[in-house]
Order: C-alpha cells, then sequence, then structure tokens
C-alpha cells in the first residue's frame, strides 16, 4: 500500500504535511518553474494589509550562523491586488493557498479577513500577529493574552476560513498564547515567528539591517522552536503547524513527534527552493523503515524517557 502522507488541519485535508512558509515563497507562483504548487501541502502568502506597503528600506538581510535576520517591514501588494492578480492563478495551480493577514487595527484584521472570504480559493488564514518588524499593530496583539484573544474572535466572528493564528517566540509562555487563541475560536495554531535578533558591523560600529532590530531565522532557532511545539501540544487540542528552521525530512519528524501536524519550510527555501521533493522523499523512506502507512499517526509521539547515558 502507498504511504498516507496527508494530514487534516482543522476542515482541511491536505495530501501532505509540507506547508511554504510565509515571507519565503513570495505569492508561491514565483515559485512555480522549480516546484509543482499543487505537490505541496499548501503555501502561505507573504503578509497582506489592506493597502500596499513599500517595507523597510535595503539592507534588510542579514546572514548569521546557521540563520539569517530579516527585517522586510511587510512590504506587500495589499489583499485587493493579490485577490485580482495572484489567487486566480494560485487557483489555477492546483496550490492549496493559505493567507498570512497583517493588521495595524483589530478592525484592519477583521476587513482583511472579510475580504479574504468573500474571494474563491483561499484555504485558510493564518492571521500573523507575531512579526517582530513592525511598530504598529501585529505583534502587539501577540505579545498580549488579552490582544490574542480579542482579535482572534473578531476575526473568528467574520469569517467562515479555517483560522490559523500565528504565534511569536519573544514570550515568556508560548503555549498560554495557543490556548487563548483556541478559547477564541482558532482551528489551528502556527508557530513560530522568528526571533527578536540584531547583528552589528564591528567596522562601522552601525547596524547591518537598516531596521537595527530584526527576525532571526533558520536552523539556529529550531530547537527552540521544537521546545515551544511541544509545550503547545501538552495545553492545546487543535491542531499546530510548526517551523523554525526546517532543512529535510528529520527535522520535519522532530516537528511532528513534538506535536506538529503540519510543518512550514521557510528559510530553507533560499538556500535550496528544490528541498520539497527531498524532504517528502525523507519521509517516505521514514515510514518505510519504521513500518508507518499512516504518516499522522506519528504526531505527539514524542517519548521523553531520557536517552541511556553513553559511557566514554
Ligand atoms: C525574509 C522573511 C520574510 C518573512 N515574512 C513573513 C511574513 O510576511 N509573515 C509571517 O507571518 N512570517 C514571515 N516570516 C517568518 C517565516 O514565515 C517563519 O515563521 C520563520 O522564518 C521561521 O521559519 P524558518 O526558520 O523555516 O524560516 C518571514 C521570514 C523571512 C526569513
Amino acid at each position: 500500500m502507498a504511504p498516507d502522507l496527508s494530514v487534516q488541519i482543522g476542515s482541511l485535508t491536505l495530501p501532505n504535511p509540507l506547508i511554504a512558509a510565509s515571507g519565503c515563497f513570495g505569492y508561491g507562483l514565483e515559485y512555480e518553474q522549480v516546484v509543482d504548487l499543487s505537490s505541496l501541502g499548501g503555501i502561505v502568502s507573504k503578509g497582506l494589509f489592506m493597502k500596499e506597503r513599500q517595507g523597510h528600506a535595503p539592507p534588510r538581510i542579514v546572514e548569521t550562523p546557521a540563520g539569517m535576520i530579516n527585517a522586510i517591514g511587510l512590504q506587500g501588494i495589499g489583499v485587493h491586488r493579490f485577490v485580482n492578480e495572484k489567487l486566480p492563478l494560485l487557483r489555477k495551480a492546483g496550490a492549496r493557498t493559505f493567507v498570512n493577514v497583517c493588521g495595524t487595527t483589530l478592525d484592519e484584521y477583521v476587513e482583511v479577513c472579510k475580504v479574504l472570504s468573500d474571494a474563491e480559493g483561499v484555504a485558510a488564514i493564518e492571521l500573523n500577529i507575531s512579526c517582530p518588524n513592525i511598530k504598529e499593530g501585529g505583534i502587539q496583539f501577540g505579545c498580549s493574552l488579552n490582544g490574542t484573544y480579542d482579535v482572534v474572535s473578531a476575526v473568528r466572528e467574520a469569517t467562515t476560513l479555517p483560522l490559523i493564528p500565528k504565534l511569536t517566540p519573544n514570550v515568556t509562555d508560548v503555549a498560554s498564547f495557543a490556548r487563548a487563541a483556541e478559547d477564541a475560536g482558532a482551528d489551528a495554531v502556527s508557530l513560530v515567528n522568528t526571533f527578536l535578533a540584531m547583528a552589528i558591523d564591528v567596522e562601522t560600529r552601525r547596524p547591518k539591517i537598516s531596521n537595527v532590530l530584526g527576525g532571526l531565522s533558520g536552523p539556529a532557532i529550531r530547537p527552540i522552536a521544537v521546545r515551544m511545539v511541544w509545550e503547545c501540544f501538552q495545553l492545546v487540542k487543535i491542531p499546530i503547524i510548526g517551523m523554525g528552521g526546517i532543512t529535510d525530512a528529520r527535522d520535519t519528524l522532530e516537528f511532528m513527534l513534538a506535536g506538529a501536524t503540519a510543518v512550514q519550510i521557510g528559510t530553507q527555501n533560499f538556500v535550496d527552493p528544490f528541498v520539497w521533493s527531498k524532504v517528502l522523499d525523507g519521509l517516505t523512506d521514514y515510514m518505510n523503515r519504521h513500518q508507518i502507512t499512516k504518516l499522522s499517526e506519528v504526531v505527539g509521539t514524542f517519548d521523553p524517557t531520557p536517552p541511556k547515558a553513553v559511557h566514554a
């Protein structure tokens, strides 16, 4: 029997757990020449506000050990252009499109989600309450339990689309934020967004990116993200979409064992845009080696029994 890689996120069935992370895959169409978009579990659009945004001045990214810092500042084409120009093509390509929604106010989140609810071809809303790179809105909701509850409740009333708040790791107890999102009616949560970070050019004594502060992503953050997924898995019942530094099938499985039903791959797209088929092959190989017929059975099966000590 062919291995079954499908996963369920609320009412959504995805053919496999691999989703392209917001901001690392453009609007999906940019990658059409290298990846069959319909072969992915889904894609998440770049973050969208109601209106177009320029983002921050360059330089906006810098490489760091095992990762990168970015402060793009949520440059984007706005929700109306996305619906008119991108969504029809994504539909045609067979992509399951998650839209990453931003807002400077609670009302803007609601309005953007209403526009998306009336559009054809949106699989789910990923509510970005976690971008560390903008001053107004966004993370201010995501860093307050009441703010998280309020914005998720307000959007929940405005849409029947699957609703997936994206949580910030820049808090002490991320699981309590997952619980607040669940209580407010979220269908799933995704985590983590980037970790607030900075890098200094010691020759000039100036910041390496124009915004001074940015968000750290890539393999450097993976162990922290895995820990956060596991903490959330123990507290909430809704599915978790895990991400942070995934580069291969092993990393994907680490997140799934910790409790993620699906995962997103972000920074690795800049290293290897062909990562997708390699991860899918690696997952199938793992299933064969471990006699697993349905991949979703591994979710949350991490065994915290300490490993055997290795003596020299
Ligand atoms: C250049 C860049 C742009 C990003 N833009 C967004 C965004 O628009 N919305 C969002 O929710 N996350 C955004 N992220 C965060 C990623 O979606 C992801 O949460 C984070 O990078 C961790 O995953 P990774 O280590 O696999 O990249 C961005 C990340 C990078 C590197």
